[in-house]
Order: structure tokens, then C-alpha cells, then sequence
């Protein structure tokens, strides 16, 4: 039921981004999704980790910085699509359970940011 609710919202949200001229070419697709990544880990996380760290939150810290690590690597995958544009690549990708981190070709032994064995990554179809 979940899972459902969540494919219908994400019909919703391609609707109202469709209305705001959010969809455009891959080119420029990328080059705004590189700035969301660039956001998100040069402000956003940043700021919340100063808060987590004042309020002595260490759960929610622990989220923030690997969220804000896993920002920079989104952020370069961008960049390595957008400067092969074109091209006739083909990558897999694998996703980690516990922290997100992103992967190209094959998961990692362990999970450099936060040291998940390679069984706990998700290869994305
Ligand atoms: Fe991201
Ligand atoms: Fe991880």
C-alpha cells in the first residue's frame, strides 16, 4: 500500500515540477540536479549538522553527515553523466541500505562511508 502511495505521489510531483518548467533536456537536467547536490552539501547538511551537533544529537548527526557525504557523490555521478553526454555509456549502479552512498559497476567489500559488507548494497535496474 505503501509502495503504491508513493508511485502516486510521485506522478503528483512530476505533475506540479512539469507545471513549474522543472523537466527539460538531460543537459539541463543534469546541470540542475548538479546544483541541487552542490546545495545540499555545501549548505543545507552543513547547517543541520551544526544544529545536531549543539542540540548533542548524535542519531540525527550520524544521518546529516552521511547524507551530506552521499550529496557530493550524487553530485560528481551528475558530473561524470553530463561530461559523457552523448556517449554510449553503460553503468550499474548499486545503492547502500543503511547510508545511501551511490556506487558505479559493483558494490564495494565494504561500504566506504559507513562500512556496510557488500551484501547490504541494492543494484539499481
Ligand atoms: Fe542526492
Ligand atoms: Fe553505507
Amino acid at each position: 500500500m505503501f509502495r503504491a502511495a508513493a508511485e502516486a505521489e510521485t506522478v503528483h510531483a512530476h505533475n506540479h515540477l512539469k507545471v513549474l518548467k522543472g523537466i527539460n533536456g538531460t543537459e539541463e537536467n543534469l546541470k540542475q540536479a548538479i546544483a541541487g547536490e552542490v546545495e545540499e552539501f555545501k549548505e543545507m547538511y552543513p547547517a543541520f549538522i551544526e544544529v545536531a551537533k549543539e542540540e548533542n544529537n548524535k542519531e540525527a548527526l550520524w544521518t546529516f553527515d552521511v547524507a551530506n557525504q552521499v550529496e557530493e557523490i550524487h553530485a560528481d555521478l551528475y558530473q561524470k553523466a553530463l561530461d559523457s553526454l552523448g556517449e554510449n555509456v553503460e553503468v550499474s549502479y548499486y545503492v547502500c541500505n543503511f547510508c545511501g552512498n551511490t556506487v558505479e559497476k559493483d558494490a564495494p567489500d565494504l561500504c566506504p562511508i559507513c562500512g556496510a559488507p557488500k551484501s547490504e548494497f541494492t543494484k539499481i535496474d
